[in-house]
């Protein structure tokens, strides 16, 4: 995720801000930069790479003199992580610098109106069109100015802004993306994450959306969406540091557990206008498609199983068949593909040795590769012939939460892209799924609510001493059984394991016996009296089942020890759902187990060896 810290007050701003950015390296990112005002004139610095090389770039801060600025560190959504992309964007007319946290989803039809009107853009990033708006808009008001920004911005964003022609200010403006102003003595702060600004001051105050603030020394003025003043009360924080880079949360997973609606959202919902779909202009011409053979869907662990969801998906909506292959395996199988096979390959990191090798095998095979990456410029997104980024922001923990849930997401765009083309889907069953996929981010911001969250916190505290857990489902039920198992043993340490309900009884069941834990995911209505008798007959040998179900199977707890419902969903998209609850199950097991729940013992967040 992007960091963004502005200062103003009586001190040399620069050496400020980038203390401020070495705060949130934590975060993740692949470029920085500093904009300073200076006798009314933006000076600015940016660089590739480490906060250390834009120190190095101004001598510590010291080649920028002024008392108020901005500085950022950029996690590359649009456009490659370089020193042109990095923030602080400034306006043709260099009056205007920005730091942008988000996403711009209007960005080309903004780009192409002010091309249209002469401006010049520097970089390749959707945050450019702010400053560049801001010049065209700005009359000498700037809180209008900012309004008609407001009006004119669709997507997510925290913005900090100085202005040449107004000395001592920083503005600050925000949507659906975090922006705390930092109150200290005779001197101010907007910051994205409170640990930017922690070592000066613990006393904060919350912008909420579409509110903006005006930052001075001697304090802020905060406004509405219409522009009329309110009213902020402050806040004291008494977290260290290491709490705060967890945004107060104990762990970076459940962190990211909670921040899966806004990556679902940033993933989703760009790509997705007046009810069709459009993946960043990946085109696939129906003769393509038609003449396709198949589709391989390659991976690993979390990466692998997204695409097993996504087998289920594509084969009912598109009728291709596709097949799972890990990428470990894929390399050294002699894979039977060509020009006539789609290969999707899905990583999270980018950087998978097994994943990055059985892209270039694909490749070499003459089969066109299409990945499904969360980190830019990473070297899968590089060599691939197509990408299609999962916009999740940076993931820190070693188990992949939103990582997963967002490669399911834009496994649906692309099923869904596919099943359009071939024509093997009817509009309203097409435009149903749609509008199934946008309500996904509410849907999990349900499942996130405190009540949810207990029932899940009881029933984990309840099955914490178990040592050994079954998984079962059927169809795609099945297909996210695998991640929930997986999640559950690499983070808690219990030997969990996935099976298809259905398969149970073919040797499997001799290992259940009193007590046994098995979670049933129970959300395919068309197959609920096979997953009754399935977990009817593990009870019957003295199992013990949770289900997991949608509402519309709600009655299976009658025959269960416990159950957790989804929300209500379309039954093709319930793995995201019941990814959640599974997430959350195996945070609280290895939380009640004391396990080391972001560093998981023998883990690597990325396995760049084969
Ligand atoms: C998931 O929780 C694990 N950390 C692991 O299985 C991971 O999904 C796998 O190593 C693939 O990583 P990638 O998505 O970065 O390629």
């Amino acid at each position: 995720m992007c960091g963004i810290i502005g200062y103003v007050g009586k001190r040399q701003a620069a050496p400020i801000l980038i203390d401020g950015l070495k705060r949130l390296e934590y975060r993740g990112y692949d470029s920085s930069g500093i904009a300073v005002v200076e006798n009314a004139k933006i000076k600015l610095i940016k660089s590739e790479g480490k906060i250390a090389e834009l120190e190095k770039r101004s001598s510590g801060g010291k080649k920028l003199n002024g008392t108020f600025g901005i500085g950022h560190t950029r996690w590359a959504t649009h456009g490659e992580p370089n020193t042109t992309n990095a923030h602080p964007h400034v306006s043709n007319d260099g009056r205007f610098a920005v730091v942008h946290n988000g996403i711009i989803e209007n960005f080309a039809e903004l780009k192409s109106e002010l091309i249209a009107d002469g401006c010049k853009f520097a970089s390749e990033t959707d945050s450019e069109v702010i400053p560049q708006l801001l010049q065209r808009i700005y009359d000498g008001d700037m809180l209008a100015a900012l309004r008609t920004l407001e009006s004119r911005l669709k997507g997510s964003y925290a913005v900090g802004i100085v202005c040449a022609d107004e000395p001592d200010r920083l503005y600050a403006v925000r949507k659906d993306n975090p922006l705390i102003i930092g109150l200290g003595d005779g001197e101010n702060f907007i910051v994205s994450d409170i640990s930017a600004a922690l070592r000066y001051t613990r006393k904060f105050v919350l912008l909420d959306n579409s509110e903006t603030a005006v930052v001075t020394p001697d304090g802020i003025k905060c406004y509405d969406a219409s522009g009329a003043p309110i009213e902020k009360e402050p806040y004291t924080v008494d977290w260290d540091v290491d709490r705060a880079e967890k945004g107060g949360y104990p762990h970076f997973m459940i962190k990211e557990i909670h921040e899966q609606p806004r990556a679902l959202t940033d993933t989703l919902r760009p790509r997705i206008s007046d009810g069709d779909i459009d993946l960043d202009g990946i085109n696939f011409d129906k003769s393509y498609v038609d003449g396709l053979t198949g589709i391989d869907i390659v991976g690993c662990g979390s990466a692998y199983h997204a695409g097993i969801v996504g087998k289920y998906f594509i084969e009912k909506h598109c009728r291709i068949p596709v097949v799972n292959i890990l990428a470990s395996e894929y390399i050294y199988s002699d894979p039977i593909t060509d020009g006539k096979r789609l290969t999707v390959i899905i990583s999270q990191s980018g950087e998978t040795a097994d994943t990055l090798a059985a892209l270039r095998l694909a490749k070499k095979l003459g089969s066109k590769t299409l990945a499904i990456v969360n980190v830019v410029h990473s070297a899968i997104a590089r060599d691939a012939d197509s990408v299609l980024y999962t916009h999740a922001g940076p993931e820190i923990a070693v188990a992949t939460t939103k990582g997963y849930t967002t490669q399911v997401a834009a496994l649906y765009l692309l099923g869904l892209k596919l099943a359009a083309i071939k024509g093997t889907i009817t509009q309203k069953r097409f435009t149903d799924l749609v509008e199934k996929l946008e309500a996904l981010p509410n849907n999990v911001t349900e499942q996130l609510a405190e009540p949810e969250v207990e029932k899940v916190k009881t029933l984990a505290a309840r099955y914490a001493d178990h040592h050994c857990v079954f998984f079962i489902g059927r169809g795609t039920d099945y297909a996210a059984s695998l991640e929930g198992a997986l999640k559950l043993k690499e983070i808690s340490y219990i030997h969990a394991e996935a099976y298809a309900a259905g398969e149970l009884k073919h040797g499997t069941i001799s290992l259940i016996e009193q007590g046994t834990l098995t979670l049933a995911l129970t959300t395919q209505t068309a197959l609920y009296h096979k997953m009754e008798s399935n977990i009817k007959s593990v009870e019957s040998r003295g199992g013990t089942v949770l289900a997991i179900a949608s509402p519309a199977n709600s009655h299976i707890g009658e025959c269960c020890n416990d159950m957790l419902t989804i929300p209500e969903c379309d039954d093709d998209l319930s793995p995201v759902l019941t990814a959640v609850v599974l997430q959350l199950f195996a945070y609280y097991v290895a939380l009640d187990r004391k396990c080391d729940i972001d560093k998981p013992r023998n883990l690597a967040k990325s396995v760049t060896v084969e």
